[in-house]
């Protein structure tokens, strides 16, 4: 049995109960006791390969090391009050196993090396599952965008009608935000996915461990350049909230988007009773809870990446014990942002999106002005007037109480678009926009190819 904490051999007095309290931080690093385990039993490896362990306490040492793992899973270990950490209790585990043979665990390595390889080794999980879960967001966005590629909306500004759209090309929009974020969740791996193990407390060991390998144990891509840095840098959790946060926005504004289709003054789509609510007081009440959440769990996100920045900002190289706040923020990130996709995924799946009515608000003149104004344009007048011109035809239209949809051949031919009573339809103004891209059938369409290719699943 160790005496205390696994460091109170220089000191006369043990921690005063509410600086222990304050130092622990079991409750949340207790997770991490499967990623402790396997770092642990690489630095045995590297031990054993450096000379410094017989074969027969390496197997002993990799042997307790699984016992305490699985019986941390099972939740049947006996954690201590003395266990400051998952790492001072993974080690006391082992000792208490193996007396002097675990005493030799630790040799060479630094809980500020172990909790940096931990974490990475961890962050590499929760991004993986949080992105396979935005993946399945906007492969849900895409196949919704590929019933309704030719269906018009009226797209808006300031949540206000603009000109027409469809909805598979508003759909799509979303869904390229979310292959942003999934480019952005694969390259940050690529700069995560670096072993810290073998750093020590800041500056190596003597011992002649080898960190390539361990990493290569571990399945990293690569072990650490420099043992300062890597004992003090968390840009791998930074960044991996940083790219957590701005995925969380997009969903919170896909969510927006939802809330707006799916409010019945609205009427352009209805959320599926599993993704609804009730109200506790009023019988008739249909609640978009789920749409709600989601926008508003992105406040959440970005608080956590404040946290982390704010406390990493002005520290020192070398670990500072601040660093032990950073797995909070980091985790919740990426389990926040799993929640949300899984929910918001299927809230799209199961959305009924009613086209008819879509169709029948892009019956609103107004969203043609534009069209009028370029049809003025490709007949040689400066834009500038084109627009003014139109204005004023809208305004002596509004004080009659008319709209574009009042006017006859003849009011057309004299404001110089012959051809304008056409020009008021959904499906022309969205063919005549041909630019790709754009919301015409074929930019749609090529969208649609394109983000097939991007999420191959
Ligand atoms: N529990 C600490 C953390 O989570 C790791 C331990 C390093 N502690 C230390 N006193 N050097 O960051």
């Amino acid at each position: 049995m160790t005496e205390g904490p696994l460091w109170s051999g220089r000191f006369s007095t043990p921690p005063a109960p509410e600086a222990e309290a304050l130092g622990r931080s079991l409750d949340v690093d207790r997770t991490l006791a499967a990623e402790d385990v396997r770092a642990g039993t690489a630095h045995v490896e590297a031990l054993l390969a450096a000379g410094l362990l017989t074969d027969d306490e390496a197997a002993k040492l990799v042997e307790a090391l699984a016992r305490v793992g699985d019986a941390m899973l099972a939740g049947t270990f006996a954690f201590d009050a003395a266990d400051e950490d998952i790492h001072s209790a993974v080690e006391r585990g082992v000792t208490d196993l193996l007396g002097d043979v675990g005493a030799k665990l630790h040799a060479g390595r630094s809980r500020n090396d172990l909790v940096a390889t931990d974490v990475r080794l961890r962050l590499i999980e929760l991004v993986g599952t949080a992105a396979a879960e935005v993946h399945n967001v906007a492969r849900a966005l895409v196949g919704r965008a590929r019933d309704h590629v030719t269906d018009p909306m009226p797209g808006s500004t300031h949540v206000r009608p603009a000109q027409p759209i469809t909805v598979g090309h508003h759909l799509c929009a979303h869904a390229w935000a979310l292959a942003r974020d999934l480019d952005r969740l694969a390259d940050w791996r690529r700069r995560a996915n670096v072993s810290p193990l073998g750093a020590g407390a800041l500056a190596t060991s003597t011992l002649g461990l080898d960190p390539i390998a361990t990493a290569e144990r571990l399945g990293f891509d690569r072990a650490f350049a420099n043992s300062l840095d890597a004992v003090s840098d968390r840009d791998a959790l930074q960044e991996a909230v940083a790219a957590a946060s701005i995925c969380a926005t997009h969903l919170s504004r896909l969510a927006a988007d939802l809330l707006r289709w799916t409010d019945p003054a609205l009427g352009w789509a209805e959320l599926d009773e599993a993704y609804s609510t009730g109200s506790s007081m009023m019988p008739q009440k249909r609640n978009p809870d789920t749409a709600e959440l989601a926008r508003g769990k992105a406040a959440r996100i970005a608080g956590d990446f404040v946290t982390l920045s704010a406390m990493l900002q002005g520290l020192p190289l070398g670990y500072q014990r601040d660093l032990q706040e950073d797995k909070e923020p980091a985790f919740d990130a990426l389990e926040t942002l799993e929640v949300v996709a899984r929910a918001l995924a299927g809230a799209i799946v199961t959305l009924r999106i009613d086209s008819d009515a879509m169709r029948a608000a892009c019956a609103d003149p107004g969203l043609y002005a534009t069209d009028v104004a370029e049809a003025l344009v490709t007949s040689g007048v400066p834009f500038r007037e084109a627009h003014r011109r139109t204005g004023e035809l809208l305004k002596t239209l509004a004080d009659d109480g008319r709209t574009l949809a009042d006017l006859d051949d003849d009011d057309w031919n004299e404001f110089g678009v012959p051809d304008g009573a056409a020009l008021l339809d959904p499906d022309r103004s969205i063919a005549a926009r041909t630019a790709p891209g754009g919301p015409s059938r074929r930019s749609v369409e090529a969208q649609l190819a394109a983000l097939d290719a991007l999420l191959v699943p």
